[in-house]
Formats: structure tokens, C-alpha cells, sequence
């Protein structure tokens, strides 16, 4: 989809439908509503007036053969009360009006930036916004399917109607690069287990080192080996797939110091291992693998805006599953760090693989470290799927995340890291085991965790409430979200300023 930033006459755009909004409790169209509403002598007034349009978040009216435009059709998408707009409430119903519009068969739209003049919003972010709500809003995953459906039909283009073309079309260029980013990894989440193994994680990164100028290394059994990734190696020993640990960097500046090391949990498949899964639903673990695509996904993201930072992006990457050679419940087994785990439940093996992956990041030396993992159901029955889990060792860090994640839409809630749970994973007979018990899931695997951080300024974010949306709504659709990249791009432009 082209998206160009124009300006002038809103009653003179040459496009299938325009697209203008309306606040709940206004009696009467404003803004550029209101400029479009003259060509159209009082339409839209009119229906205001009889009660039809009434403004409210979600409501969109149609309006056919408009006399007195240049538009195919006029469309008023409600956008709820003028003091509660957010930047999120934009992308959602840019989204939903764009779909509204695409499910008509119309192939090109244009759209007013809403919000222009409104207090604490800039036009800047809500054009930003726009693009963003445009791009993650029509996303559709049809790579499997042999024929084409009734949505075949796309929006070829988009015109953005505002004032300051330059600003508009910068503006509009930062939305595409986060929302290109975050559809990238739900391709990678949607794509089911057989699609998608270690090996295929592998090349995906392969493609983008090779597309976006950075560097990869990509390792394998015998090198997790020699480097002692025994938590990997352990996941890894029940498949026929076998695994990989993906390593790829974006140099924004001179020297190799790494500024930020960011860790994403990659199994491509959890079965639970021995300690298998039942099978209701079990299929949404091909997703497992969303935390690795999120911070594949970042640096895609860094690549095209440039930030001077160092970036390096780590993934382990292997199924989980049960066999004759299979990891068992009671083994214990030895980190890249030294510290043994007794593994009580194969089905938390996500700790294991991370266990590797941030001691690997210690070694690297690293300033800060974030990670992303869909790491505990217990997060999801905590947060349910409205915000990530969020926990670390370093508030100033956390509070930064916390930010970004609020202006991109993509929210996170702070969990407890109290000495006191820590007693809830010690092992009678190893250093330390992998699961907690049944109460505060979601904490003491993040305590687990903060044993291989060694230190290093942490933020660890449980992604298994957020990372897929059961149906569509407002940005999202069924399906992978590409939750937290926004997050993480945002963050890292923030931290280079
Ligand atoms: N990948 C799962 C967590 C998960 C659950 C993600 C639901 C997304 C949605 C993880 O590997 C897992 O199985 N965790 C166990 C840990 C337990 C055995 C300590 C869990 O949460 O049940
Ligand atoms: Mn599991
Ligand atoms: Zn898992």
C-alpha cells in the first residue's frame, strides 16, 4: 500500500472513499469534517442533527454518490470523546474504517489526521498514527491459502490529508517502518511449526542480515557445545529439529561496545516435552517463537531509522518435544554460566533456553539487556491479553520500557521481583529448579531468570497474554500481534537522542 501525504481541498481528493471523523457530544461537524460538510451542503449535519451520527468510538457512517465531492464515498468514522483521544484510540479506528472500507471492494481511501488541535496529541504523532493504524490494521496472512477470498480486494493507496507535507510524509514514514517491523513478526508467528523450525528461523535472519546490512552468526549443536549452552542443548535433544542459536547486530555507531542486547525466546514448537501440553489448543504454541521474532523484528526497524546505538538481537531457537531422547522431568542440568537446574516440568523450558541467551549476553558485555518471551500462562491468567508482563532489576530501565510501551500502544504492567520468592525455586539437590509451583508463575520464572542476568541492567517482558489476538480488534487481527516491536524500536530511537 502507497501512502502519500497530501494537502489543499479536502472536497477536490481524487479517491474511492474519504474518510472523516466525528466526536461523540459535538452537534456539529468540525475541522475539516466541517470544510467537507459545506461541499456537501449540511449532509453530514444533517445526520448529526437526526441522531445517525453520533460520534461514538467504533461508529462508522457511510455516505453514498456524495454530490458536491470529488470522493467515490464519504465515510465519518466516530472517534468517542474529543477528551478521552489517545493516540491508540486513532490507529484502532483507522483500522476499522480502513477494513469497513477495503470489505466494499473500494481500492483506494483517503484520510483526514484527526485530532489536529487537540491538547497533548501532535499531528506529527497522529499522522504517525495513521500510518501505523493503516498498516497493522489490513494486515492479512493468506501465504497458505490456494485461492484467493472475498477480501482479496486491497487498498492500493492512501492519502494522508493534512497540513505540512514534509512533516506529514516523515511522520508517515516512521509509522510504516514500526508497523512493517511488527507485521514482520506476525508472519513469523502465524507461520505454523512445519514453516517455521530453527533452521528456517535461521535463514529468516539470514534474509534480513542480507536485506538490512546487518551482521549474523548463526550457531549450531556443536558450538553450543563447545560454549557449554547446556539449557539449549537440553530443550533441543527431544527433536528431530535441531537448533540454533541466532545472533544478529545493527551497528549504529563507531567501536564494538554493545549498548543494548535484546533476547527473544524461540521455540518454534512447544509441546511440553515429557511434560506434555493437553492438546485443546495446543497449536497456538507455534507462536512460541514470538519473543525471538519481536527482537528479529526490532532490528529491521533500527536498520531503517538509524539510530547511533549498538544493537545486538539474540535467539535461541529450537521445538520442544517429547521422544525417547527427550529431556526428563528430575534431570539436571549445567548453564552456560555454571549454575546446575533441576528440571522438574519439561513444559517450562523457556527459562532453560534464556538461561543460555542471557548468560551469553553477560559475556558480551552488554550495558543493558531487555528480554522477550512468551514465557508463563500464568502471566496471561495475571494480565490477561490487555498488557505484557513486565519485571526487573533496574526501575530506571523498566521505566523507559513502560513509557514507550504507553505511547505505542503496546502496554506492560510491573510484577514484583521481592528476595522472598526466590526461596519458591530452590532445588534440594542442584543450584536452582525450573519451576516455582503452582502460585506466582510468572514471578518466579522471572527470578529464574534474573539468575543468569548477572547483574547486567534487565527488564524482562512475559509476552504469553499479548503476543495473539483471538479475533479482531481495532489494529489487531486474529492472529500474531508483533506485540512489543513498536515498543522496542520507539525505545531505542529514545535512548539515542
Ligand atoms: N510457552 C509456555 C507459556 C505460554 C502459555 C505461552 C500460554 C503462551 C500462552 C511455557 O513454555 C510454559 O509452558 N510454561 C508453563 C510453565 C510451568 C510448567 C511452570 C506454564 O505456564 O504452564
Ligand atoms: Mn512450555
Ligand atoms: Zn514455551
Amino acid at each position: 500500500m502507497e501512502i502519500k501525504a497530501i494537502t489543499g481541498d479536502i472536497a477536490r481528493v481524487r479517491t474511492g472513499a474519504i474518510i472523516v471523523t466525528h466526536h461523540e457530544g459535538k452537534r456539529r461537524p468540525e475541522g475539516e469534517t466541517a470544510t467537507l460538510d459545506k461541499a456537501l451542503k449540511g449532509a453530514i449535519a444533517r445526520l448529526i442533527k437526526q441522531g445517525e451520527i453520533k460520534g461514538k468510538a467504533g461508529e462508522i457512517t457511510l455516505l453514498h454518490s456524495p454530490a458536491g465531492v470529488t470522493a467515490g464515498r464519504v465515510v465519518v468514522a466516530g472517534l468517542g470523546k474529543k477528551r478521552g483521544l489517545t493516540l491508540d484510540k486513532i490507529r484502532g479506528a483507522v483500522a476499522e474504517t480502513l477494513r469497513y472500507v477495503r470489505g466494499k471492494g473500494i481500492t483506494s481511501a483517503a484520510v483526514v489526521v484527526p485530532g489536529a488541535g487537540i491538547r497533548g496529541i501532535r499531528t506529527e504523532e497522529t499522522a504517525q498514527a495513521v500510518a501505523e493504524g493503516a498498516i497493522l490494521g489490513l494486515y492479512t496472512f493468506r501465504r497458505h491459502m490456494t485461492k484467493k477470498g472475498d477480501n482479496a480486494k486491497e487498498i492500493k493507496t492512501l492519502k494522508v490529508i493534512g497540513k505540512g507535507r514534509a512533516m506529514l510524509t516523515a511522520a508517515i514514514e516512521r509509522g510504516r517502518v514500526l508497523a512493517e517491523a511488527a507485521c514482520w513478526a506476525r508472519d513469523m508467528v502465524n507461520e505454523p511449526g512445519n514453516f517455521m523450525t530453527p533452521t528456517n528461523m535461521a535463514e529468516a535472519a539470514r534474509q534480513l542480515a542480507d536485506d538490512y546490512g546487518l551482521s549474523l552468526e548463526v550457531f549450531d549443536r556443536d558450538k553450543m557445545t563447545e560454549l557449554g549452552m547446556g539449557g539449549l542443548l537440553a530443550v533441543s535433544q527431544g527433536s528431530q529439529q535441531p537448533p540454533r542459536f541466532i545472533i544478529l547486530k545493527y551497528q549504529g555507531k563507531g567501536g564494538d561496545k554493545t549498548d543494548l542486547v535484546l533476547v527473544g525466546k524461540g521455540i518454534t514448537f512447544d509441546s511440553g516435552g515429557i511434560s506434555i501440553k493437553p492438546s485443546e489448543r495446543m497449536s497456538e504454541m507455534k507462536g512460541d517463537m514470538a519473543g525471538g521474532a519481536a527482537v528479529m523484528a526490532a532490528m529491521i526497524g533500527l536498520s531503517r531509522l538509524k539510530p547511533a546505538l549498538n544493537v545486538t538481537a539474540l535467539v535461541p531457537a529450537t521445538e520442544n518435544m517429547p521422544g525417547g531422547t527427550a529431556l526428563k522431568p528430575g534431570d539436571i542440568i549445567t548453564a552456560m554460566n555454571g549454575k546446575t537446574i533441576e528440571v522438574l516440568n519439561t513444559d517450562a523450558e523457556g527459562r532453560l533456553i534464556l538461561a543460555d541467551a542471557l548468560s551469553y549476553a553477560k559475556k558480551l558485555g552488554s550495558k543493558a539487556v531487555i528480554d522477550v518471551a512468551t514465557l508463563t500462562g500464568a502471566c496471561q491468567v495475571a494480565l490477561g491479553d490487555k498488557c505484557s508482563g513486565a519485571f526487573t532489576n533496574n526501575q530506571a530501565l523498566l521505566d523507559k520500557v513502560i513509557a514507550a510501551g504507553k505511547a505505542t500502544g503496546e502496554l506492560a504492567w510491573q510484577l514484583p521481583m521481592f528476595e522472598e520468592y526466590k526461596e519458591l525455586i530452590k532445588s534440594d539437590i542442584a543450584d536452582i529448579k525450573n519451576t516455582g509451583g503452582r502460585y506466582a508463575g510468572a514471578i518466579t520464572a522471572a527470578k529464574f531468570l534474573e539468575e543468569f542476568v548477572g547483574g547486567v541492567p534487565w527488564v524482562h517482558l512475559d509476552i504469553a497474554g499479548t503476543f495473539l489476538a483471538d479475533k479482531e480488534k481495532g489494529y489487531l487481527v486474529k492472529g500474531g500481534t508483533g506485540v512489543p516491536v513498536r515498543t522496542l524500536v520507539s525505545l531505542i530511537m529514545k535512548m539515542a537522542k
